[in-house]
């Protein structure tokens, strides 16, 4: 399979443990959801995009890992998918505006399926000099309210863009 470099890339950042259970937010033509599941041997990769033709594209692309029960895409926006309350320890996203923008409710979602102790990670492209700082700005706007904090920062030197993820978990007491 070829894959872009700021999603391999983000496969290495978000490197699964076994057994995890991963959400993919907006998962495109199911790339990351792939290479993921890759990595991932016995735990599951559940990739949600609201795009028919994504989905349809992300389903041809995983359709072994789907017939294993590794992978599952579902169609529709992230607030109306049914997913298990406290059923993934690593929510990830790369491109996906809806993260850093108002009104943020894909953050509820995120609130309610993601395990104690689990952990985001938002990647995007870095398409100009203040993207980092605008989508951090706008990340902290949305999850902040929702529990969440910062927690790393991570960069690359992709090409043709460079990439980069914040990680985000949820503040002590949050
Ligand atoms: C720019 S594309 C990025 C696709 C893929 N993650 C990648 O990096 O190649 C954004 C994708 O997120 C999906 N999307 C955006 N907002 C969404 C939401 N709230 N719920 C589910 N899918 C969403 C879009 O349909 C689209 O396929």
């Amino acid at each position: 399979m070829r894959a872009s470099e700021r999603l391999t890339w983000a496969a290495g950042l978000v490197d699964p443990a076994p057994g995890e259970r991963v959400l993919e937010v907006g998962c495109g033509h199911g790339v990351l959801a792939a290479l993921l599941a890759a990595r991932l041997p016995d735990g599951v990769v559940v990739a949600v995009d609201r795009s028919p033709a994504m989905v349809a594209a992300a389903t041809a692309r995983n359709r072994a890992a789907i017939e294993a029960g590794r992978v599952a895409v579902l169609g529709g926006p992230l607030v109306a998918a049914e997913l298990p309350e406290r059923g993934f320890d690593v929510v990830v996203s790369f491109d996906v505006r809806a993260f850093w923008t108002p009104p943020g409710a894909e953050w509820d979602v995120v609130d309610r399926v993601l395990a104690p102790g689990g952990r985001v990670v938002v990647g995007f492209s870095v398409m100009a000099p203040d993207t980092a700082d605008r989508v951090r700005a706008g990340l902290r706007a949305a999850a902040e309210p929702r529990g969440f904090a910062e927690h790393a920062v991570h960069r690359a030197g992709t090409e043709p863009l460079p990439a980069a993820a914040v990680e985000l978990r949820r503040a002590p007491g949050g």
